[in-house]
């Protein structure tokens, strides 16, 4: 199955990839991660890339175009893939239609802003490996520390109260209107997200059948 998950910052677009990466052993392709892999490892595309995913602004469609043509490209991705983050605008969904990607599914993780502003503000990440938890909703067994690698957990840059506004802005702006994109298309499915994990997962299941 190739999927596309939809939905604002904080949506849960992650987590669910996770959960359904794991389900149809497929890999998830999440444009944010990649990104803050290359800044960590100092690349000039990194680089490129820190000022607009630290203010909460896009980063250019040519870059993460890039980025995925080549990822979608590899081996992993024959049976299948879940891209998380990646088309945000429609210059980038146009792309991958240019591709020649057949997409089965695109599912929208629809969660109200006011919900998100909170939510992200229990976000933790790993600083090693990126897993991501919440100090509610998905705390890790030891306060503070990865349970997979041991890793210290912290708060994302543009987890800030401030950047989230700015990056719910960018999302409503550049990325809804992806939604009609693929409604047009006949692939567009809607799950509204609940407040917890275990929930959400059973409609995006659901959608899945
Ligand atoms: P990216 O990393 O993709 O960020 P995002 O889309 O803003 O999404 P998040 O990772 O913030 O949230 P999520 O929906 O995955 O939620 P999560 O599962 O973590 O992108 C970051 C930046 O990179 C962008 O701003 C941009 O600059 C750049 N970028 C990336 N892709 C790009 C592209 N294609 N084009 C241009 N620029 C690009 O969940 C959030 C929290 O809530 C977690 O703590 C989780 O544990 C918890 N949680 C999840 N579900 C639930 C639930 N149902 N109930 C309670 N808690 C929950």
């Amino acid at each position: 199955m190739k999927l596309i998950l939809l939905g604002a910052p904080g949506a849960g677009k992650g987590t669910q990839a996770e959960i359904i990466s794991k389900e149809l052993n497929i890999p998830t392709i999440s444009t944010g991660d990649m990104i803050r892999e290359a800044l960590k490892s100092g690349t000039e595309m990194g680089l490129k890339a820190k000022s607009y995913m630290e203010s909460g602004a896009l980063v250019p469609d040519e870059v993460v175009i890039g980025i995925v043509k080549d990822r979608i490209a590899l081996d992993d991705c024959k049976n299948g893939f879940i891209l998380d983050g990646f088309p945000r605008t429609i210059p980038q969904a146009e792309a991958l239609d240019s591709m020649g990607v057949d997409i089965d599914l695109v599912l929208d993780i629809e969660v109200k802003d006011e919900v998100i502003v909170k939510r992200m503000s229990g976000r933790r990440v790993c600083e090693k490996c990126g897993k991501t938890y919440h100090t509610e909703s998905k705390p890790s067994k030891i306060e503070g520390v990865c349970d997979v690698c041991t890793g210290a957990l912290i708060q994302r840059k543009d987890d800030q109260i401030e950047t989230v506004k700015t990056r719910l802005e960018t999302y409503h702006k550049e990325t809804e209107p992806l939604k009609d994109y693929y409604d047009a298309q006949g692939k567009l499915k809607i799950v509204v997200g609940k407040d917890t994990i275990e929930a959400t997962k059973e409609l995006v299941m659901a959608a899945l059948k």
